[in-house]
C-alpha cells in the first residue's frame, strides 16, 4: 500500500505579509466531479397518500419543495388542512377497527418484511432522492439512512410475532391511532423509526414529514401500495406547523409521537396537557464529546469530526461541545484544524462530497445568526479556506476554541456543522461541565479507561453514551432523551414498549 505524503501549497508570493502556508487539499488535489446518477423517478406533484390512495388536498393548495443545493425547485407537495387530517384520521381508525388492528403479528410481520426488501430494492434511488430534496451527500443517504431504514422495518418485523416476550409476564395490546410528526434532518430514517414500532405493534398511523423534506414520505407511500399494505394503515398528510398542530391535538389519536425543536414539543406538550393521549418527545440535544488525556488522539479526532459534521450538523444527538483535557487540548486542536482542511464541502450529489447543503436559507440564517453571535462574545473562530457553491446553502466547518460556558455557541442547539470547544482539568469538571445543559441526548467519551467509562456513562445525564466512537446506530439499541431533550424510547424492546398497553 503505497501513502501519499502531503504537500504544502505555498501562495504566490509569500512577502507580502500573506499568512503562513495552509494545507489545502481542494486546491491540490481537484476530483472530477463524480455525481450519483440513478433516477430519483420524482414525480412533478405530490399528493396526500390517505386511505391507500394519493388524493389531492382539499384545499387545492401546493408548495414547492427545492433542491438545497442549488436552490431549484425539484416538485411540488400538497398542503393538507384540518379536513385532510380529519380524512386520514377516520381512514387510520377504520384500518385499526377492521384490518390492520385484527391481523395476527406474523401476518402484519410479512408486510413488513416485504415493506423493508421493496426499500432495499430502489434503495440507490431513493438515496438520490434523498439528496436532491434534504441536501446531504449522496454517501450518508446511500450508505446510512436508507439502509438504516430498511433495517428498522427488518428488525420491527422481527418483533410482530414475538410481542409477547416484550413485556415478560405481561400481555401486550396496540394502542390505536398513533399521530406523528418528524423533522428534515433524517426524513427517510425518522419516517421508519415512528413507523416500524408502531405497525409491528398493531397500530394505524397519521404522519407528517417536515415541509422541506416530504419526497421519500411520498415515495414510500409507494412503496406501501406495491407491498399490498392495507388501506388507512399509514396515512401521510403533508404541510406545515398548521397541518401538524391539527395531527398532534386530533381527538381520534391515542397517542402522539414528536421528533423536532424543543420550542414546538413544548406547544405540543402544552397543548395535550389534560388528555390521556400517551406522548414521546425527541427534541433537541447539545451533546457533549469528552476526550481525556489518554484516549487515542487521532481516532478521537476522527471521532469528533463524525459526530458534528456528519450531516451538516443537523443531527440532534450531534457532538456539538467538545470538552478536551487542557493536557492534550493544543494538540487535538491542531489535528482538528488539519483535519477539517480535508473535507470536501459542496454538490451533496457528488459521491466524494463529505459536507452538503444545508437543509433551507431559514435554517442557513440560524446558523450564521449564532456564529456571528460566538465571534462577538469572543470566542476564536476557525474556518479552512475551501471554496464553496456560489448557488445553494452552504456553511463551512466551523470551530470555536476559548469558549466559555455561559456563551450561546456553548449553549444553543446550532443544527449546523459548529464545534465548540472547552477544556476540563478533572473528571468531576468533564461531568460537571458536560450536564451543565438544558439538554440530555447524547454524550461521547474518549479514554483508554474502561473504568472511566463505566463511571462517566453513568454521570453524565444523557440518553446515549458512546465510549470511544460516535453517532453509532442499530435498531436494536434504544434511543431518547433526558430534560428537555424530552421522553419516550425509539428503537428496541424500550421503543416497542412506547406504542402499546400492558394488559
Ligand atoms: P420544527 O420543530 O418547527 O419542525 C419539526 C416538525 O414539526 C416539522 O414537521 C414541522 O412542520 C412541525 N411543526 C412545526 N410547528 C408545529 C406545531 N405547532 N405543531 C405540530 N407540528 C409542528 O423545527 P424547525 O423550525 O424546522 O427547526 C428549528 C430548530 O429546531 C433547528 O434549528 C434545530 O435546532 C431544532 N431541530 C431539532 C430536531 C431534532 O431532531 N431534535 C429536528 C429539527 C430541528
Ligand atoms: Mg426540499
Amino acid at each position: 500500500m503505497s501513502t501519499v505524503a502531503p504537500v504544502i501549497k505555498r501562495p504566490a508570493k509569500r512577502s507580502q505579509g500573506r499568512p503562513a502556508p495552509e494545507l489545502i487539499f481542494g486546491d491540490l488535489w481537484q476530483f472530477d466531479p463524480a455525481p450519483e446518477t440513478a433516477d430519483p423517478k420524482l414525480k412533478a406533484r405530490y399528493e396526500l397518500f390517505i386511505n391507500g390512495k394519493f388524493v389531492a388536498p382539499s384545499s387545492g393548495k401546493y408548495f414547492d419543495s427545492i433542491n438545497p443545493a442549488n436552490e431549484q425547485k425539484l416538485t411540488e407537495i400538497a398542503h393538507g388542512n384540518a379536513a385532510d387530517v380529519d380524512a386520514a384520521y377516520a381512514a387510520a381508525k377504520k384500518a385499526f377497527d377492521h384490518t390492520w388492528g385484527k391481523l395476527p403479528g406474523k401476518e402484519r410481520a410479512k408486510y413488513l418484511y416485504r415493506i423493508a426488501r421493496l426499500l432495499q430494492d430502489r434503495a440507490r434511488e431513493f438515496a438520490v432522492a434523498e439528496t436532491l430534496d434534504g441536501g446531504k451527500p449522496i454517501k450518508e443517504s446511500r450508505d446510512f439512512d436508507v439502509p438504516m431504514a430498511a433495517a428498522h422495518f427488518f428488525y420491527h418485523a422481527g418483533w410482530a410475532d414475538k410481542l409477547d416476550y416484550v413485556a415478560p409476564g405481561r400481555k401486550v395490546a396496540p394502542l390505536g391511532v398513533v399521530g406523528q410528526v418528524i423533522p428534515w434532518n433524517f426524513p427517510l430514517l425518522m419516517l421508519a423509526w415512528k413507523l416500524a414500532p408502531a405497525l409491528a405493534m398493531g397500530n394505524t398511523v397519521v404522519i407528517k414529514p417536515a415541509e422541506t423534506t416530504s419526497v421519500t414520505a411520498l415515495k414510500l407511500a409507494e412503496i406501501f401500495q406495491d407491498a399490498g399494505l392495507p388501506p388507512g394503515v399509514v396515512n401521510i398528510v403533508t404541510g406545515f406547523g398548521d397541518t401538524g398542530a391539527a395531527i398532534m391535538g386530533h381527538a381520534t389519536a391515542a397517542k402522539v409521537a414528536f421528533t423536532g425543536s424543543t420550542e414546538v414539543g413544548k406547544i405540543i406538550m402544552r397543548s395535550l396537557a389534560g388528555t390521556d393521549k400517551k406522548m414521546t418527545m425527541e427534541l433537541g440535544g447539545k451533546a457533549a464529546n469528552i476526550v481525556f488525556d489518554d484516549a487515542p488522539i487521532d481516532q478521537a479526532v476522527e471521532g469528533i469530526v463524525n459526530g458534528i459534521f456528519f450531516n451538516q450538523g443537523h443531527v440532534c444527538c450531534a457532538g456539538s461541545r467538545l470538552l478536551v483535557q487542557e493536557t492534550v487540548a493544543d494538540e487535538v486542536l491542531a489535528k482538528l484544524k488539519n483535519r477539517i482542511r480535508t473535507l470536501r464541502v459542496g454538490d451533496p450529489i457528488d459521491k466524494n462530497t463529505d459536507i452538503g447543503a444545508i437543509n433551507s436559507k431559514e435554517q442557513l440564517h440560524t446558523i450564521e445568526k449564532l456564529v456571528a453571535a460566538g465571534v462577538k462574545e469572543g470566542a476564536t473562530m476557525y474556518q479552512p479556506p475551501c471554496k464553496l457553491p456560489t448557488k445553494g446553502f452552504y456553511f463551512r466547518p466551523t470551530l470555536f476554541s476559548d469558549v466559555s460556558m455561559s456563551s450561546r455557541v456553548a449553549r444553543e442547539e446550532i443544527f449546523g456543522p459548529v464545534l465548540s470547544i472547552l477544556t476540563f482539568r478533572t473528571l468531576d469538571e468533564a461531568i460537571e461541565k458536560a450536564n451543565n445543559t438544558a439538554y440530555g441526548l447524547s454524550a461521547g467519551v474518549w479514554t483508554d479507561k474502561g473504568s472511566r467509562i463505566l463511571k462517566m456513562s453513568t454521570e453524565l445525564k444523557a440518553g446515549v453514551v458512546w465510549a470511544n466512537t460516535y453517532n453509532k446506530f442499530d435498531p436494536t439499541s434504544p434511543f431518547g432523551g433526558y430534560k428537555e431533550s424530552g421522553f419516550g424510547r425509539e428503537g428496541g424492546r424500550q421503543g416497542l414498549l412506547d406504542y402499546c398497553k400492558l394488559v
